[in-house]
C-alpha cells in the first residue's frame, strides 16, 4: 500500500468517526429537544386542564375572580356576623382571606387544584392560615350544614340546584350571600352594591320555612290528586 493509500485510508477512517460522532450528537439534540418539548407540554396540560375542565361540565363555572367592590360588599353585609364562613368555589382563595381577616373561620371549597394551592400559599403570606382552610372539592358532592356563613359567586344555571341544596342542608340560624347573580326564587333580606358588584343576603330562616312550605303543598296536592282517583 502506498503512501498516499494509507493517508487517503485514514482521512477517510476519520471522516466515518466524524459523522458518527455528528449523528450521536444529533440523535441526543433530538431527544433532548423531544424531551424538552414534549415535557413543557405536559406541564401546560396540567396547568391548563383544570381551567378548561370547569367548560366542558354540565354547568360551566368558570374562574372568574371577585372584584374589590364585591369583596368589600360581601364583607360589608357580614359585618355583624361570626362564626364559620364558607366561600362556595373560592377561586384564588380572595374571599376566605379577607374574610379570615375580619375573623371569621373561613373555608374554601374549590375544584382546581392550583387554585386551591395558591389559595393555602397567599393564607400563609398573609398571616391567616390558621383561621382558614381549602379544600380540593366538588361543591355538588361536599355538604355546607356546618356553616352559619355562605358565600356564592356562581352562575344563573346553578342557582335554582344550590337554591335547594342550601335550603336542605343549611341551619335555620345561617345567611347567605350571592355575588353578581341573585338565587331565583328566594326573597332577599337586603342587598349591597351596584352593577356588577352587587351582593344579595339571603335569610335560611326565611328560605327554609319557604321549603317547607313548598313540600307541605307539594305532598297536599298530592293527597289531593290521590283522594280524587280514589
Ligand atoms: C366565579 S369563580 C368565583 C371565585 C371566588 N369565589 C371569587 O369570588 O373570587 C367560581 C369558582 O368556582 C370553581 N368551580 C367550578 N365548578 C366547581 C365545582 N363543581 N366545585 C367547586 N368549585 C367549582 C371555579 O374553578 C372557580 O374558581
Amino acid at each position: 500500500m502506498s503512501q498516499e493509500e494509507v493517508f487517503l485510508g485514514t482521512t477517510q477512517t476519520n471522516r466515518n468517526e466524524s459523522d458518527v460522532n455528528r449523528d450521536r450528537s444529533r440523535s441526543r439534540l433530538g431527544l433532548v429537544v423531544t424531551g424538552v418539548v414534549g415535557g413543557s407540554l405536559v406541564a401546560l396540560y396540567a396547568v391548563t386542564a383544570p381551567f378548561v375542565a370547569p367548560a366542558l361540565r354540565k354547568i360551566c363555572l368558570p374562574f372568574v375572580p371577585a372584584t374589590t367592590a364585591q369583596v368589600e360588599n360581601v364583607l360589608r353585609v357580614l359585618r355583624t356576623r361570626t362564626g364559620s364562613l364558607v366561600d362556595i368555589g373560592s377561586g384564588d382563595g380572595r374571599i376566605v382571606i379577607a374574610a379570615a381577616k375580619q375573623g371569621f373561620r373561613a373555608s374554601g371549597f374549590e375544584l382546581n387544584p392550583w387554585l386551591v394551592w395558591y389559595s393555602r400559599y397567599k393564607a400563609w403570606r398573609e398571616g391567616v392560615r390558621h383561621s382558614t382552610s381549602f379544600y380540593i372539592s366538588d361543591l355538588w358532592k361536599v355538604s355546607f350544614a356546618q356553616y352559619s356563613n355562605v358565600v356564592i359567586f356562581g352562575v344563573p344555571q346553578m342557582m335554582d340546584k344550590l337554591e335547594l341544596k342550601l335550603a336542605n342542608e343549611l341551619p335555620s340560624t345561617a345567611k347567605v350571600v350571592a355575588c353578581r347573580f341573585p338565587f331565583p326564587t328566594w326573597v332577599p333580606e337586603h342587598t349591597a352594591g351596584e352593577g356588577i358588584d352587587t351582593v344579595w343576603v339571603y335569610d335560611a330562616k326565611t328560605f327554609k320555612s319557604d321549603l317547607h312550605g313548598e313540600m307541605t303543598r307539594t305532598v297536599s296536592q298530592q293527597e289531593d290528586a290521590t283522594d280524587s282517583n280514589t
